[in-house]
């Protein structure tokens, strides 16, 4: 069951509607140009991971992807959106090279090999908001409170921050998840870790949230309809 902490809950039509076909066709439609095996895993996991929904709760203006990976949740935030600008940054310099051949034809939207300290750094307080899907669990757990402390960072006053992981609740869904990571980190090697493997539970990330200085508007399970146990944060500034 979703969690709420504040905000009013997501009505059913509207994610209906956000989660338009339209969107996506027009999200994958900005990896055309990419080679089929790179086309199927972006296809692969538009299809795995709620990220359409996530990029449906973004708002207009500035909006910063960070550990954008292909930049498939960059395109699903910007295609036929000119009223948000995205930038998505990522340390794989492989990736951004996918990114900047597929969604980085959209108008609006723009990559770069980047952590994001050095963003918080160049642009503290420039964006509305800060999207992150599935980032956390590839880096040391020590280092979460920093990376969220520099999302913080990067947003505006009225900035939101969106962030998606896998919750480790115990479930044949958590453990699947697991398994899984370890063949795409370890053994594929199409993700890339930053020292980490690791999920935790929701209370552990809600409470790093707050000590970085953001109010928890809403906890939300995703995990619905897929097989992986999603959990979706929306924090804002505190
Ligand atoms: C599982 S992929 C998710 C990609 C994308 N967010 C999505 O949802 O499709 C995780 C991404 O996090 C990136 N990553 C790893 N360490 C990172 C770090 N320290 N800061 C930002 N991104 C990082 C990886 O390079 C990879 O592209």
């Amino acid at each position: 069951m979703p969690s709420t902490t504040g905000l009013r809950p997501y009505a059913r039509a509207e994610r209906k509607a956000d989660r338009s076909s339209d969107n996506r066709r027009a999200a994958l439609a900005s990896f055309d140009a990419l080679p089929w095996r790179e086309r199927l895993f972006v296809r692969a996991r538009l299809f795995s991971a709620p990220l359409a929904t996530l990029a449906a709760r973004a708002p207009s203006g500035r909006i910063a992807d960070v550990g954008c990976g292909h930049g498939l949740l960059t395109a699903l935030v910007a295609a036929d959106r000119p009223d948000r600008t995205v930038v998505g940054i990522d340390p794989d310099a492989r990736k951004i090279s996918w990114a900047l051949r597929g969604p980085g034809r959209l108008q609006n939207a723009a990559f770069e090999v980047a952590a994001i300290e050095t963003l918080a750094a160049r642009e503290p307080g420039a964006y509305d908001a800060v999207v992150v899907a599935d980032v956390l669990y590839l880096l040391p757990v020590e280092a979460w409170a920093g990376f969220l402390q520099a999302a913080r960072r990067l947003l505006s006053p009225e900035g939101v921050l969106l962030l998606k992981e896998a919750e480790a609740d115990g479930s044949w869904k958590h453990r699947k998840c697991e398994l899984q990571e370890q063949v795409m980190v370890r053994l594929l090697r199409r993700t890339q870790s930053s020292g980490g493997l690791q999920f935790r539970a929701r209370a552990f990330l809600e409470q790093l949230l707050r000590d970085a200085g953001f109010k928890l508007s809403e906890t939300e399970s995703l995990a619905r309809g897929y097989s992986t146990p999603h959990v979706l944060f929306v924090a804002r500034v505190d």
